[in-house]
């Protein structure tokens, strides 16, 4: 059924009631039985696909959480919106615009033509071309220190020290031909500085890393709350970064169905390919869904209508 969005401004509604409405949003989203677990990436494709979580972290530091909340999995995509905020944070905002860029593509992440279209602009930093460059442009003299610094980054992000896969991370280097393309072909446009492959590998890297439904609220909760995560308490990145990562979010987060996304939920979101959401509300909240089955854009089926429901039932939508 169909629900009305409660309302667009506003504190949430008290503690009990999003218990409730986050257990709701779970069974709403249960209906959502289609999709397909990815398989490009070969260890993704052993994931159980009927796995689900829903998790929600207010910004003041309480946790919502109903499912498979505390399972890993790969962040995938979603890594690169914090990629993203920690280059903003040392880059700035002009510098990052006209090197990486903020519009959509129109095409899929992994889209090669789309950066012939464009003069060789990676366009954004959610595709693979715009977070294979903007994780070139980490701090760091090695890639090992580039890597180092996201792996550190992400963590302060979750509150706690992520883990890479390491079986997912071989699986996805054995079959990421179509990435070093990419790399390979901003590095003939001179869109990149650091030697592709190396970018390609720690971008592998951060892809791996494992995280739960709930570490994608705590992170999303740490974007919602202006840079600092509300569970340690520490800044992670600036309020501003915050702000630029948010518009990027709303433009391309979910690639070619960011409209659709936008004008159905209405929140800035981010997917990525082993099953996990993350949207942001400023100033209340982060969500975390985590469900393995994908519609044909790399998006998970019920992690959309998860969000979709507690977009409205929270009163979340910021338009
Ligand atoms: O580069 C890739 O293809 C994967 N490591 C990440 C892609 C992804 O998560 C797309 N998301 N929906």
């Amino acid at each position: 059924e169909e629900i009305g969005q409660r309302a667009s401004t506003g504190a949430l509604p008290g503690w009990d009631q999003v218990d409730v409405l986050v257990d709701d949003a779970y069974r709403f989203a249960l209906r959502g039985t289609g999709g397909a677990v990815a398989d490009y990436i070969p260890a993704l494709a052993q994931a159980d696909p009927d796995l689900f979580g829903v998790a929600v972290a207010q910004v003041d530091g309480g946790l919502h959480a109903v499912g498979d909340v505390d399972v890993a999995f790969s962040i995938q995509s979603i890594s690169k919106a914090f990629v993203y905020a920690l280059v903003c944070q040392n880059f700035g905002h002009e510098q990052v615009m006209a090197r990486i860029g903020v519009n959509n593509t129109g095409l899929a992440f992994d889209s090669v033509i789309a950066i012939e279209l464009n003069d060789g602009h990676p366009m954004n930093p959610m595709v693979n071309a715009g977070a294979i460059a903007a994780t070139a442009l980490m701090p760091g003299s090695t890639p090992g220190e580039r890597w180092e610094a996201i792996q550190t980054g992400l963590s302060a992000f979750a509150g706690r020290a992520l883990a890479l896969d390491d079986e997912v991370y071989r699986s996805e280097t054995a079959t990421n031909q179509r990435n070093r393309a990419i790399a390979r072909l901003l590095e003939s446009y001179r869109r990149i500085d650091t030697d592709p492959l190396d970018a390609v590998d720690v971008y592998t890297r951060q892809c791996s890393l494992l995280v739960t439904a709930k570490d994608l609220a705590v992170m999303a909760a740490t974007l919602a709350d202006g840079g600092v995560n509300p569970v340690t308490g520490r800044r992670v990145v600036s309020a501003t970064v915050c702000r630029d990562t948010l518009a990027v979010l709303a433009t391309s987060g979910l690639y070619e169905r960011s409209g659709e996304w936008l004008f159905d939920i209405g929140l800035p979101g981010k997917s990525g390919v082993a099953g996990g959401i993350m949207a942001v509300s400023p100033g209340k909240a982060g969500i975390g869904t985590y469900a393995p089955r994908l519609d044909p854009a790399g998006n998970s089926v019920r992690g959309q209508l998860a969000t979709a429901h507690l977009s409205r039932a929270l009163g979340l939508n910021i338009f």
